[in-house]
């Protein structure tokens, strides 16, 4: 039975009421600005994840099965990227694990010698992961890691000398700004060794009308995700949000080529967040900025290679190209 290696817990012995705080500062912060704004990393709690998965289900959201279209398609090929030494499977942000296990069933098939490593500051994920391996029994090797992405890593750095394949799929790098892309990325290869591999989810730019329905999905599930970011803050800093009086506005931006996710006040009104100790007052009609989810030409994804000290292996897309798993290597 696999053991989570738990690195997030043994920084903070009080993390909640750590996490907690810095809920709040943040959301000072991101109040206090001239356009209000909600980092979108607090979209997942229990039951934001929960609807997150719902949303990658629904025939609106294409991303995900665009995704598993790929992986199924080209898990051959990707298994030949090794050979009979043992290597690690590393997934940033595993989620359910449902698009890992493509790649671990083939790996195993093919009797490669490898270890699954998620790394994911969310428990509930991990131990889904380790449950679910555990009752399907198939002799994958698990070694969760409960940790932020850069410590994670540094962790495993230190801790093996093995080659690693590193997976952040689903497009989670289409959250981050510009600036916060490159940064990121930088910091991944900084946290490589020489032979690493990386497959990386982009989504492609694409006709505005299938964006739009991607994110404002016929069922209303992304209204919900979005606007469960007012609950949890309610719930968990002593807010007093009415959901009724906000809506979800989700809208393409195309200059940045971003999917641009608001949360809009429908009347002027007042609200008090306990733990910020502040109370703020919102317009009629006033955006608060909650998520970017960028689409990407291929020749910026092929250029972002370039500039953060990896090389272009191989772009594996899906039939309608409308998403890419970009394959690179440390540049050597
Ligand atoms: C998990 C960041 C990839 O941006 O498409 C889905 C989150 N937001 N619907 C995305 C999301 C609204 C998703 N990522």
């Amino acid at each position: 039975m696999a053991r989570v290696i738990d690195i997030a817990s043994e920084h903070a012995f009080d993390s909640r009421d750590t996490e907690k705080s810095e809920f709040a500062e943040e959301l000072l912060d991101g109040f206090t600005r001239p356009r209000k704004m909600i980092k979108s990393k607090y979209f997942y709690d229990e039951q934001g994840s929960e609807l997150f998965n719902q949303i990658t289900r629904h025939p609106d959201y294409y991303l995900t099965r665009c995704e598993i279209e790929i992986l199924s398609t080209y898990k051959k090929q990707m298994a030949e990227l090794f050979d009979s030494s043992p290597f690690n499977l590393v997934e940033l942000g595993p989620g359910e694990g449902i698009k890992a296990e493509i790649l671990t069933d083939e790996f195993l098939k093919a009797k490669l010698n490898f270890t699954y490593i998620p790394v994911d500051i969310s428990m509930p994920y991990l131990k889904s992961i380790v449950r679910e391996s555990n009752l399907r029994t198939r002799g994958l090797e698990l070694m969760p890691i409960h940790a932020d992405f850069f410590r994670g890593l540094e962790w495993l750095r230190s801790h093996s000398s093995r080659r690693s394949l590193v997976l952040f799929l689903g497009s989670s790098i289409g959250n981050f700004d510009p600036a916060e892309t490159l940064e990121f990325l930088r910091h991944l290869s900084a946290s490589l060794k020489r032979d690493d591999y990386v497959l990386l989810g982009f989504d492609l730019r694409k006709d505005i009308d299938i964006l739009m329905r991607a994110y404002n999905d016929s069922d209303g599930i992304t209204r919900d995700f979005n606007l469960n970011l007012l609950r949890r803050i309610n719930h968990e800093l002593g807010a007093d949000f009415d959901l009724g009086k906000f809506r979800h506005y989700a809208t393409y931006n195309v200059y940045s080529g971003a999917m641009e996710s608001y949360l809009v006040s429908l009347e002027e009104q007042t609200v008090s967040i306990e733990a910020t100790g502040h109370s703020f007052v919102f317009d009629a009609i006033e955006p608060i900025h909650v998520e970017y989810s960028h689409k990407y030409l291929l020749s910026q994804v092929n250029e972002l290679a370039q500039q953060s000290g990896f090389e272009v292996v191989r772009n594996f897309m899906d039939s309608r190209k409308f998403f890419v798993d970009a394959l690179w290597r440390m540049k050597t």
